[in-house]
């Protein structure tokens, strides 16, 4: 159940008990308070129509009329919805005018035109809902999709006002040049990268730079859920740190640059997809960008520590009060997620708080001016474009934590429990082949590779990368040349990594004679703690695809090449 329908039972049980006090109010990290849960126009007027996010508190007397409020609204809903719509003919320049910047705030679905200035205080989402107001929602429920569902439209119905003027529709619709694009303000991007999708930009590292230790920061893979924000001012963007306490602290991201240690570590980032594809190639059908082997790169990235942040704005870092179990993050867009509060304060778990990769400001596409850097974790948690941390007592309630980045059973289909998963933090154990090369016998002659192997004849060299979470050190990448029936161990390659432990990939080759390999090569990766990846993908098959980790079988051509 999803967290504002839960606070909305809950205050429904604690009045239906006969109790006078006001339920637990709740914080959001997105700012805006939990009173939402008496959203409904139906329920009763907000008490104040905020524009900025702030904490409102349910009056007692509010909450003691709640119950009755509760149980007629239904069947207020159905004579709304049974009653005929309001005729009113609204021109697109009027609703155009009701924008962020006016009183009122007025919103176009379909043709139908809705005055939702009492919804936005309590919108379960936040401010990101201002982006949308004076103009068309669609585009934007077709990025949050948690709003294509039936109890959404239902709220949205209340707040009709009118439809468009018939005058200014096209073939019975808004015209399309009239519909906001979200995107427009994304930065360029390098042509080499590889585009799974544009809007928003999901794009992969290239194979040939998967082969260097530090990605270079225009080829790191980009996975953006939503659009770029566009911060002009870097040093003055602000970070907002609130404490289980309700206490809050602000910086600008100068103050931190300025005023606290800086670190430098390098770390691998991994998105939980990355090799999606293979998992459908090589089980079954799995939803989400069906990424190949380069939804992954390794940067150097400087920045504060997380731990030094939150010790400043008063939480006990080396002893956690008991309800500090969980950090969350919101991005400027809405993206949200969280870490558990123990890694964060870990003065060996290296979360920084980020504004520079390989020694230069943060990319637009990688969070400017300030991101998170969780490393060991799956980069879903390492929020980008931070502009709001809070300690909790539980984890964020986006659906990117409660929802997107969970697996399953290779039973369970689309419709599970997703309370009952866990949310992906520190990944498995994980490997690829980035490339495979003939290598003759006269180049052979002087290579390191030939006296590792012992090679004097024509050869294939195989190259690739290796990595595990948690900074788990990769001790061994064990490779076939022929599909798994014979194997011999890769050399490590010596890269040097920052941080207090592993964070980076562990890049590997070796080289086979020519006359031993076979169709496929195979690579698999043995961590510190020796989990191994499995060999099948149906083992760890789950409908969202994540965490694709099977044997990585590539098909070895004639003249080599992966
Ligand atoms: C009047 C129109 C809108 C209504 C009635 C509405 C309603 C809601 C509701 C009921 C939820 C909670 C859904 C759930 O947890 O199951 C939600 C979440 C959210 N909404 Fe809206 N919304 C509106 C417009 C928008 C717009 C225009 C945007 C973006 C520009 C937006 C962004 C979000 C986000 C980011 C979330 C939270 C998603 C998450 O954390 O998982 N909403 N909205």
């Amino acid at each position: 159940m999803s967290n504002w329908k839960f606070r909305l039972q809950s205050a429904y049980a604690t009045v239906t008990k006969g109790c006078r006090h006001v339920p637990h109010k709740p914080r959001d990290p997105r700012g805006i308070s939990h009173s939402r849960l008496y959203h409904a126009k139906t329920f009763f007027t907000p008490l104040s129509r905020a524009r900025a996010p702030q904490i409102l508190v349910a009056s007692s007397a509010a909450v003691a009329g709640i119950a009755a409020l509760i149980l007629s609204a239904s069947s207020q809903r159905k004579a709304l919805a049974e009653s005929e719509p309001p005729q009113r003919l609204i021109r697109l320049h009027e609703i155009h005018q009701h924008n962020s910047t006016s009183d009122s705030y007025w919103v176009y679905h379909g043709t139908s035109v809705y005055d939702i200035t009492e919804w936005v205080p309590n919108h379960p989402g936040g401010e990101v809902i201002l982006r949308a107001v004076g103009g068309n929602i669609e585009t934007y429920w077709n990025i949050f999709t948690i709003h294509q569902k039936q109890e959404v439209y239902d709220i949205l119905e209340q707040y009709l006002i009118g439809q468009i003027d018939p005058r200014d529709l096209v073939e019975g619709k808004a015209p399309m040049d009239d519909v906001d694009d979200p995107f427009k303000a994304d930065p360029q991007r390098s042509d080499t990268l590889v585009v799974r999708s544009e809007r928003p930009c999901n794009a992969e590292t290239p194979e040939d730079q998967l082969g260097t230790f530090i990605t270079p920061s225009n080829q790191h893979y980009v996975r953006n859920h939503l659009w770029v924000p566009d911060v002009k001012d870097g040093d003055n963007h602000r970070l907002v740190v609130e404490l289980t306490d309700g206490t809050e602290k602000e910086y600008s991201v100068a103050e931190i640059r300025n005023n606290f240690k800086h670190h430098t570590i390098t770390a691998t980032l991994q998105c939980s997809g990355n090799r999606r594809a293979h998992m459908t190639a090589e089980a079954r059908a799995t939803s989400g960008l069906q990424w190949d082997i380069g939804a992954i790169s390794n940067t150097q990235w400087t920045g504060v520590r997380l731990r030094d942040i939150l010790h400043d704005a008063g939480l006990s870092v080396d002893m956690l009060p008991e309800d500090a179990k969980h950090v969350q993050f919101v991005g400027a867009e809405a993206y949200g997620a969280s870490v558990p509060a123990i890694k964060a304060v870990d003065r060996y778990g290296d979360v920084l708080l980020v504004f520079e990769m390989n020694g230069k400001p943060l990319m637009r596409d990688h969070g400017f001016p300030l991101r998170l850097l969780c490393p060991g974790h799956v980069a879903a948690r390492s929020v980008k474009w931070l502009n709001r941390i809070v300690v909790s007592d539980e984890e964020s309630w986006s659906q990117w934590q409660r929802r997107d980045y969970k697996c399953f059973g290779p039973n369970e289909g689309s419709k599970v429990d997703w309370d009952e998963a866990t949310s992906i933090q520190e990944t498995p154990v994980q490997s690829a082949i980035t490339s495979i090369t003939n290598i003759s016998k006269n180049r052979l002659a002087n290579s390191e590779l030939a006296k590792v192997y012992g090679l004097e004849e024509d050869a294939v060299k195989v190259a690739g990368y290796a990595m595990s979470g948690g900074g788990r050190d990769i001790v061994r990448v064990d490779v076939s040349p022929d599909d798994g029936k014979t194997w011999r161990q890769a050399c490590l390659i010596d890269d040097e990594s920052k941080g207090s432990k592993a964070w980076s990939w562990k890049r590997w080759e070796i080289a086979f004679a020519k006359h031993d390999v076979a169709k496929h090569v195979v690579v698999k990766a043995i961590d510190e703690s020796y989990n191994c990846q499995p060999e099948s993908y149906e083992a760890t098959y789950n409908f969202k695809g994540n965490l694709t980790t099977g044997w990585h079988r590539v098909r070895v051509s004639d003249d080599g090449g992966v």
